[in-house]
């Protein structure tokens, strides 16, 4: 569900939401206390009630913290949620439908379609529901003899293998659909599902899609069933070793992290999240009283999921694999966090290949202790890089700080930055400053080796060179007039698709140089035409590492998040920047323009870039609308080439 809702459901959503009873769902110990109500404070330890809540306002207070608030700010800070969220639970619990995003500017035509989305999207969300309890009910009441069977082998503590649902689906062709089909849901809610695959021989027969599996069933943040991860019960069984749901109405690989609806209020309680990588691990590591573990669904984690993280916590312990995959998915996975400020600790289970593992062999005290005794990030990747070498040699130590301050330079606090930096340098024996003019060195050398792989990218690299040899710095940095216009259209193009459609029609190339926003804008685009779209934010997370300019202002766009503007500002925003880069590239070429003609001598070829001028010139006052907001550009006429004029400037023939 998108982030906006409309005010009216807003305001629906608060009129049936009685504050009373929604407090008193979350604190049980609220006593009528005249005409209003008191308890013990939720948000602080007291012992004697100074939280009131007024049920004539609708509002609550606590005059001993003084956190008060709404019926959304409450639920916003007992869950931890954000507003969109905070409502959405509450519409749920008080039955008004929010309508889909798309639909939200709607005439009585679109309302119904809304209606009809939001209702088959209710049916998709209660057949998963229903479904992981069938599956559920499979595995305990020996439906799914094998499955069973599997399953000890697993030796799962039966506590947590309710908590987390763990069911089978039964070795058969049609037994989902067949079970469906007895509940009221029709093939094609099955199919919205992703519940079911049509035959290819025969079309319109369709059979279950998971069969004869272990099912985990994947809940969103909010609790309500998505997806299944489905683990074979016998390693020669076809389809690999988990198959997971498809993408559909409800389910979003990139935004869900498995465990987080058992997690959201631990990791806050702790201050910590743990990321493992697996489902098995996460149950293991809840089992052992690390109820603050979630998971990545399948894919590696991604900057959707890291930026989920964000609302919860700042610290993150991985908690991977102890493979060569762990090692470069604990490398992947520090690129995408810590620039986005996470402080980051590596956990070792000695003991076993993964949680799971541990948890089997050494039981859970051990657990516990690997997630006590992570080691910060930093220190982990030094002890890995300085494995069997002599440090002794000062090229063996650069080489290990160049390692390391690939890593050190990635987050947006310069304050972090320099006290890692300070870190290594007493760790390698090597100064301060030495140290800086490493950074210096790799940045550079960094942004060199990887510049620019693709075509287009080296034909905008030789325009520039030949353009302004003299210049260090891309125009999309040292402009800042470029700079911002770039940094509003990458705004809104990570958040709307129909932007970032519009700008790769509309945006003059050239000006896509090699500085963090032109660069960013680039990937949002090329994302978009890949069908990428949704990785975008990822993309350019890991194309920062490249990047040798100062990236602190692209990182905080991204932190943001996609914010959710309306469409039409979108659309606005976008022709908007768009028109002043185009009038910035005309400027630009205009001035390159006159350059050469000052050098051309008289002639045809000198009579053509004349006639080129005049018509880019043209083509600025054109757009040059008062409405532009760029103070420099704003009304600014540009004169028409006067060939005298142009001539004082050129050489003598
Ligand atoms: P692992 O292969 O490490 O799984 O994959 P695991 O947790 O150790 O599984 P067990 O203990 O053998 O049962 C980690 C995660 O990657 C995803 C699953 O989410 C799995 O939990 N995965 C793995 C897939 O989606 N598909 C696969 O084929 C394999
Ligand atoms: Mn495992």
């Amino acid at each position: 569900m998108g982030r906006y809702i409309p005010d009216q459901i807003i305001d629906e959503i608060a009129a049936r939401a009685d504050i009373v009873d929604v407090v008193q769902s979350y604190v049980p110990g609220l006593q009528h206390a005249g005409s209003r109500w008191k308890a013990c404070c939720p948000f602080h330890q007291e012992k004697t009630p100074s939280f009131i809540v007024n049920p004539d306002s609708n509002t609550f207070h606590c005059f001993g913290c003084g956190k008060g608030g709404n019926v959304f700010t409450f639920v916003m800070m007992i869950e931890n949620l954000q507003f969109p969220d905070a409502a959405q639970l509450l519409a749920r619990k008080y039955n008004v439908i929010i309508p889909e995003p798309e639909h939200r500017h709607s005439g009585k035509k679109n309302k119904e379609a809304a209606e009809a989305a939001y209702n088959l999207r209710e049916r998709v969300f209660l057949l998963h529901e229903k479904l992981a309890a069938w599956y559920r009910a499979n595995l305990v009441n020996g439906r799914a003899a094998k499955a069973a069977e599997y399953f000890k082998t697993r030796r799962m503590d039966p506590v947590f293998a309710e908590r987390f649902m763990i069911g089978a689906a039964p070795d058969l062709w049609d037994g989902m659909i067949q079970w469906a089909k007895r509940e009221g849901f029709t093939i094609e809610e099955m199919k919205e599902a992703r519940l079911v695959s049509e035959s290819r021989q025969t079309p319109g027969k369709f059979f279950d899609f998971f069969r004869n599996r272990l099912i985990f069933p994947i809940w969103n943040e909010q609790g309500r069933v998505v997806g299944f991860s489905a683990r074979q019960i016998d390693p020669d069984q076809g389809g690999g070793k988990y198959v997971n749901s498809s993408e559909s109405v409800i389910f979003k690989k990139s935004r869900i992290l498995y465990g987080l609806n058992f997690a959201r209020q631990e990791i806050a309680k702790k201050g910590f999240a743990v990321i493992c990588e697996g489902q098995m691990d996460v149950i293991a590591m809840h089992s052992a009283g690390c109820a603050n573990a979630v998971a990545a669904q399948g894919t590696a984690f991604g900057n959707e999921q890291a930026m989920i993280l964000h609302r919860y916590t700042e610290n993150i312990t991985l908690a991977l694999d102890s493979d060569s995959a762990g090692l470069n998915a604990i490398l992947k996975d520090a690129a995408i966090l810590l620039p986005l400020g996470f402080t980051l600790k590596i956990a070792r289970f000695p003991g076993g290949k993964d949680p799971d593992e541990l948890l089997k062999n050494a039981g859970a005290e051990a657990v516990r202790k690997a997630i006590e005794d992570a080691e910060d990030f930093f220190a982990f990747l030094l002890a890995k890089e300085s494995e069997g070498k002599d440090l002794a040699q000062p090229a063996v130590k650069t080489g290990i700080a160049e390692k390391l301050l690939k890593f050190i330079m990635l987050p947006e606090s310069e304050v972090a930055r320099d006290s890692y930096i300070q870190w290594l340098a007493g760790k390698l024996g090597l100064g301060a400053d030495a140290m800086l003019a490493e950074v210096r060195r790799i940045s550079a050398k960094e942004a060199r080796r990887n510049r620019f792989q693709d075509e287009a990218r080296n034909r905008r690299e030789s325009a520039q060179e030949s353009s302004s040899p003299a210049s260090p710095l891309p125009e999309s940095v040292a402009n800042p007039l470029l700079a911002r216009a770039l940094a509003e259209l990458l705004e809104v193009i990570l958040g709307d698709a129909e932007a970032a459609d519009f700008t790769k029609e509309e945006l003059p190339p050239e000006m896509l140089d090699n500085g963090p926003f032109a660069v960013a804008v680039e990937t949002v685009i090329q994302a978009r035409m890949n069908d990428e779209w949704e990785d975008a934010p990822a993309m350019i997370t890991r194309r920062l590492l490249e990047c040798e300019f100062d990236c602190s202002p692209l990182s905080a766009i991204l932190a943001a998040g996609p914010r959710k503007h309306s469409r039409s500002y979108c659309a606005k925003t976008a022709r908007d920047c768009l028109k002043r880069i185009r009038i910035l590239s005309l400027e630009k070429q205009l001035r390159e323009l006159k350059k050469n003609f000052a050098s051309t001598p008289r002639g045809t070829e000198r009579n053509e870039l004349l006639k080129k001028t005049v018509e880019l010139t043209r083509a600025l006052n054109a757009l040059n609308h008062p409405r532009l907001r760029e103070p420099t550009t704003t009304g600014k006429r540009y004169l028409l080439p006067d060939e005298t004029a142009l001539r004082d400037t050129a050489e003598p023939d």
